[in-house]
């Protein structure tokens, strides 16, 4: 989603801001802009389409100064055009970027309308630059009229103010949408992600929520949301990722697919001792949390929630709690009962999902007994505001499409399901079992990894089809969801899950020669209920591509493709399942043309509503 650099700089700076944006390409986004302030002097270059456009407009017509910001746009008021694309302006002297969603744009526009300013562009964005100009008139410095305009605004908001006048500083909002300030030697930066700005600094500070920072180049000032000076930690970052190196990969994707039995290899990392799981991988005080928890609310989007649903099976069959697991969009919005002695665990790779945050600080608000986030994203909100983190050490993931993330997410929950069964009657030998089984996983993972020839084969079948069905029982079921969305995200495939005893309740209807049917068959104890549910889709002509461990005795015929799994035990099956079906989603990507790393109108951090 939106992108947010800035700088302040004895120096010019338009190429550190073209390189931040760069590296929040991945984020997803249509346009981009950039200003530079020099010697009283604004200048605002904005391109619709990629960072490439701005930037051979600017090796064209270079910015020249040493005060800017820049942004990435995806659209949420208005179309993407060069007039909507940020930084927007006031009346030649103020301009801004912005992140977030403003609710309460309409009735601010008018306001600014009946003072007289004229709007350019149709964004909610714009109501800010056009307040900061009016509130400069009442106060005497932009930091103040910063802070005099935020308490209008109602929404979400990450932005970065510039003043023509003022060519020393930029004052830096956030509420909702994160930022975080860069601290250099004589000259400081901001960014809505510290990749942005790993080309220049390494040291970093998170601004928390109602936070207001005037930035110079010699200094930090931050404010809190009662105007009083607040002190926030500056840290060093612990990101290594270089996002613009994808190696010897023609996408991230297919690189981070790759990557993943070196991820589960990181994520176990010093979290496991004597076949045990040791409580400190979720945090300082986990073993105190983790103790009397009866029951678990898991909360997530997309990928991530598939994850929460793959753990719903282990929490209730091994570890012996309850557990629901919701819609992050859907949980914040209804009543939900709150059980005694609830664990509330957020999943989400980037740790700044505006639907889980929000489900999270509403959780907290209902007495949950503690909240752990997994996560992937050191310094985020989630990670911030939670009482645990269990930190997935993944590794930046730059493709759209949730990949190596989700197989982490499944390891890190693997792991919570023994911190908690322990205390609720799993014995030490299951224990054992679970954690040799996670400690095989890198390998297995490798082994799984070799069908991406054949897999690449297959994907010729699913080139010229519209719909696909995947299928799956058990903690399949999920494996199965993550898979279709794979398929649909960067494919454009519609593709649905099932779980395949609900076949006979209506999708058979879809079944014909021109409908893919894909099923995730491990040799677990449902096998002969699936070959059932298989046998309903031959009688009716399907077409099917079986994901099968050998043992489960598929054979390939005329309607049926049978690709072997290597065989693995059942806590690493979901697991394991799950990387043929990414390798397919991206093979059929590859055939259609389709952009892999960035699909159509997707994003890769949803930092809105
Ligand atoms: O960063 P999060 O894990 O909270 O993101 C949640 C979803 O937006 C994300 O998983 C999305 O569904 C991916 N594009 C899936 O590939």
């Amino acid at each position: 989603m939106c992108g947010i650099v800035g700088a302040v700089a004895q120096r010019d700076v338009a190429e550190i801001l073209v390189e931040g944006l760069r590296r929040l390409e991945y984020r997803g986004y249509d346009s981009a802009g950039v200003a530079v302030l020099n010697n009283g002097e604004l200048s605002r270059t904005r391109r619709v389409g990629k960072v490439q456009e701005l930037s051979s407009a600017l090796d064209e017509q270079p910015l020249v100064g040493g005060t800017g910001i820049a942004h990435t746009r995806w659209a949420t008021h208005g179309e993407p055009s060069e007039r909507n694309a940020h930084p927007h302006e006031s009346e030649g002297n103020i301009a801004v970027v912005h992140n977030g969603i403003i609710e309460n744009h309409n009735k601010l526009r008018e306001m600014l309308k009946g003072l007289g300013y004229r709007f350019a562009s149709d964004t909610d964005t714009e109501v800010i630059c056009h307040l900061v100009h009016h509130e400069l008139k009442s106060h005497d410095s932009l930091l103040a009229a910063v802070q005099a305009t935020v308490k209008q605004l109602e929404g979400a908001y990450g932005t970065v103010v510039i003043d023509r006048t003022d060519s020393e500083r930029m004052i830096v909002a956030r509420s909702g949408s994160p930022l975080v300030i860069g601290y250099g030697l004589g000259e400081n930066f901001v960014a809505s992600d510290q990749l942005a700005l790993l080309p220049v600094t390494r040291s970093f500070a998170f601004l928390e929520e109602g936070d207001v920072a005037e930035v110079t180049r010699r200094e930090v000032n931050i404010f809190d949301v009662d105007g009083n000076t607040v002190e926030r930690e500056v840290k060093e970052s612990e990101v290594t990722h270089d996002a613009g190196d994808k190696g010897e990969y023609r996408h991230y994707m297919l690189k981070e697919i790759y990557e993943q039995p070196t991820a589960i290899a990181h994520t176990l990392e010093g979290r496991i001792a004597a076949g045990k799981v040791l409580d400190s991988a979720f945090g300082e005080n986990a073993a105190e949390f983790l103790k009397d928890i009866k029951h678990v609310q898991i909360i997530a989007c997309g990928t991530s929630y598939h994850a929460g649903m793959a753990a719903r099976y282990w929490l209730e069959d091994w570890a012996g709690v309850s557990c629901n697991v919701e819609i992050a969009s859907e949980f914040r919005y209804r009543k939900s009962h709150l059980f005694p002695n609830s664990l509330l665990v957020t999943i989400s790779q980037s740790g700044e999902t505006a639907d889980t945050l929000a489900a999270m600080r509403l959780a907290k608000e209902m007495g949950y007994k503690a909240t752990l986030t997994i996560c992937n994203a050191p310094g985020s909100s989630l990670v911030r505001e939670s009482d645990m983190a269990y930190m997935m050490k993944a590794g930046a993931e730059i493709g759209v499409a949730s990949t190596k993330a989700f197989t982490v997410q499944l390891a890190g929950l693997l792991m919570l399901t023994t911190a908690i069964g322990r205390h609720n009657g799993m014995s030490a030998e299951m224990e054992a079992e679970i954690t040799q089984s996670l400690q095989s996983m890198p390998a297995k993972v490798e082994q799984a990894l070799s069908l991406d020839d054949a897999i690449a084969e297959l994907a010729e079948d699913f080139a010229d089809k519209h719909h696909a069905l995947f299928l799956g029982r058990g903690d399949q079921y999920p494996i199965a969801m993550e898979g279709a969305l794979k398929l649909k995200e960067i494919s454009y495939i519609h593709a649905e899950a099932y779980a395949s005893g609900e076949l006979k309740h209506g999708p058979l209807a879809l079944i014909d020669a021109d409908m893919p049917v894909i099923v995730v068959a491990p040799n677990n104890e449902l096998l002969e209920k699936l070959k059932s549910n298989v046998e309903e889709v031959r009688a009716r002509g399907g077409l099917m591509y079986v994901f099968a461990d050998k043992d489960a005795e598929f054979e390939s015929d005329d309607t049926m493709k049978v690709i072997p799994v290597p065989h693995c035990d059942e806590f690493m099956a979901p697991l394991i399942y799950t990387i043929p079906l990414q390798l397919l989603s991206y093979h059929v990507a590859l055939i259609k043309g389709t952009d892999v790393d960035q699909p159509r109108n997707l994003a890769k951090s949803v930092t809105v509503e």
